[in-house]
């Protein structure tokens, strides 16, 4: 849980499409940061330095495009795969001439993207819904993407270790101490995340092929936003020169 079976059906058939896709509020809700606030400083934090005119950007899991809508503007050329026709076109709609290719993947590749054609590839709340094996292999098809130099922004699952989440199954099998639990501890709703760590996350992207440049949870002035509901976290990483330091990225 989840599966890519689980995401589609979530995905394309149940989950309406509202707002013009911002319907995930959830993260700014938790840091008490209006919704708007929250969503531009991330963008300015997170894809204004690596979208801009003249180059290709790969969107993975764009869902009805709160984020294709700035990828778009940049003046980019932004490339989309996803598992859900639905969205797919809804965001081919409104990407009009800034769309490159829009392709349908089965979950763990990204057909049709040739190798060493992308600068910049974003995902956000889509590799959270993956589980371990998904996520290394969409993983090493970011490696694959991605030019020399080119920069992935992937926002992760951080869930805790394994002694832990068993520790938490164990208590799911005891209903009045999961209510206690869950009364003190709003974080036990697992907002349908991948049990994926962080450190694992690192793993596979290294073991991928990428360097991962930094490792956040928190950003902006006096780092008030943060995507710490249910543990997440967002790398920037970096398909290295294949011998030789990685440059510098912010
Ligand atoms: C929760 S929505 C998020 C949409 C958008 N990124 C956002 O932040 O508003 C998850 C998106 O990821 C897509 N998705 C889920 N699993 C995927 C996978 N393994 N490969 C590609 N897309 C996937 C879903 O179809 C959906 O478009």
């Amino acid at each position: 849980m989840p599966s890519v079976a689980e995401n589609f059906r979530a995905w394309n058939d149940e989950w309406p499409e509202e707002r013009g896709g911002d319907e995930w509020t959830g993260q700014a809700d938790f840091c008490g940061q209006p919704y708007e606030e929250w969503k531009r400083s991330l963008a300015e934090r997170f894809i204004s330095p690596f979208a801009a005119p003249g180059r290709s950007v790969l969107e993975i899991g764009p869902g009805h495009g709160r984020w294709t809508r700035i990828l778009g503007a940049s003046g980019a050329k932004i490339s989309l795969v996803d598992i859900s026709p639905r969205c797919l076109r809804t965001c081919e709609r409104f990407l009009g001439p800034a769309l490159g290719r829009a392709v349908l993947g089965d979950g763990s590749s990204f057909p049709g993207i040739p190798p060493g054609s992308v600068d910049f590839a974003w995902s956000f709340d889509c590799f959270v819904h993956m589980e371990l094996d998904v996520l290394s292999a969409n993983l090493r098809e970011v490696r694959r993407v991605l030019k020399v130099g080119g920069i992935a922004v992937i926002h992760h699952p951080g869930r805790w270790p394994a002694g832990l989440a068993l520790a938490r199954r164990l208590a799911g099998r005891l209903p009045r101490l999961a209510t206690l639990l869950s009364m003190g501890y709003p974080r036990i709703d697992s907002g349908w995340r991948g049990w994926v760590t962080a450190g694992s996350f690192r793993r596979a992207a290294r073991d991928a092929g990428l360097r991962v440049v930094s490792s956040h949870r928190r950003w902006g002035p006096d780092d008030r936003f943060t995507v710490a509901k249910y543990r997440d976290w967002i790398s920037v990483l970096e398909r290295p020169a294949p011998h030789g330091p990685g440059t510098r990225h912010p």
